[in-house]
């Protein structure tokens, strides 16, 4: 079995998206040792966190997770800045990366927005720790949804390049697992932007923490079209909107766009909404009363964190040293 790697930023409640694109696919990968699962509260700070929040929602976030299946006797579950391992690998790896490659970056552009100088330099070098993440663990697969795509492809740039350079083939090729029809959850105001929690709108999303009355309004104030369902997924082309919700039904219900299409097809939004308010309610209130059980004793959660780092030290410490003995650093003593 490969080693998993993935992580999820604690810079708001986690939503729709990111349960249907990452966090739901993580729950059968659990592997012991092999698969690790991190709140990367180092990658929160590229953008100012009040220090109050970031505490509440870094242990929001663990519970989250937990609440979704992330058991943290069956798999490793910390957070990042407890491991030290991540920001020196993170510092080595902005050494190896390239101006141009991050430059190359859409993320960056788009997060950074029009004022490109007001940014952080920690958002910009963000993909470099984001590869750090991994290669602290020798981690091969990496499970999360589509936005992810160009950052792994720059963290087997780096991979490449270090061991090109230092002549060693030591950081191993990883793979992304961007599955499904959820990869990309769109925004429900806009069907051509993702659904983020960090969207100032929070109509434009569904949370983890949404109850049955919330989902409901957010759902039949989801902006739709007035044209009746096609057949197949293809007349769906010109019609983001409707596609997402189309597609987050399927999700939700283990099946296909051409399947929820074929049992909806030549019906409007006003009948599809109501059985898509039910398939989310239904996946997403049992985890929403988990994660009010497991907030009530924050502890617990600490506890487990606690655990969840000292495991994935472990692991990252002796790969993180291996690389810095062939870099030619003069080893502690
Ligand atoms: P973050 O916190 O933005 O999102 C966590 C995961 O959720 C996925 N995701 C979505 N999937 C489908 N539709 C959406 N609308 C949607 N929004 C978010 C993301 O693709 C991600 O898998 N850089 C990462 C965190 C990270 C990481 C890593 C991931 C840091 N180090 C190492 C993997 C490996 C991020 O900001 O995720």
């Amino acid at each position: 079995m490969p080693r998993v790697f993935s992580g999820i930023q604690p810079s708001g409640v986690p939503t729709l998206g990111n349960y249907l694109g990452a966090i739901r696919n993580w729950v059968p990968m659990q592997a012991g040792d092999d698969s690790l699962f991190c709140v990367v509260d180092l990658h929160a700070i590229t953008a100012f966190q009040d220090p109050a929040e970031l505490t509440r929602q870094t242990r929001e976030m663990a519970a989250a997770l937990i609440a979704c299946g992330i058991d943290p006797a069956r798999s490793i579950l910390f957070c990042q800045s407890h491991v030290h391992a991540h920001a020196e690998l993170g510092w080595i790896f902005n050494c190896i990366a390239r101006l141009g490659w991050l430059n190359r970056m859409t993320q960056f552009k788009d997060k950074a927005g029009k004022d490109r100088e007001a940014a952080s330099a920690g958002l910009y070098v963000y993909p470099n720790l984001m590869a750090a993440d991994i290669h602290a663990y020798h981690a091969t697969l990496v499970p999360v949804g589509d936005d992810q795509r160009q950052h792994l492809e720059l963290a087997n740039d780096i991979a490449e390049k270090f061991n090109h350079d230092y002549g060693v083939p030591y950081f191993p090729r990883i793979e992304p697992l961007i599955q499904g029809v959820a990869a990309r959850v769109m925004s429900l105001r806009d069907g051509t932007k993702k659904m983020s929690k960090s969207d100032p709108s929070d109509q434009s999303r569904i949370n983890l923490t949404d109850d049955a009355d919330t989902i409901a309004l957010k759902i039949r104030r989801a902006r739709t079209d007035a044209e009746p369902l096609p057949e197949q997924i293809g007349g769906l082309e010109a019609r983001p909107e409707a596609r997402n919700l189309v597609g987050i039904l399927a999700a939700l219900t283990g099946t296909t766009p051409d399947a929820v299409l074929r049992d909806h097809a030549g019906k409007g939004f006003s009948e599809l909404k109501p059985v898509l308010i039910d398939a989310m309610v239904a996946e997403l209130a049992p985890i929403a009363a988990a994660m009010r059980r497991l907030l009530d004793d924050p502890g617990a959660i600490d506890t487990a964190l606690a655990e969840g780092a000292r495991r994935a030290a472990a692991i990252a410490d002796p790969i993180v040293t291996r690389a810095k003995a062939i870099m030619g650093f003069l080893p502690a003593r």
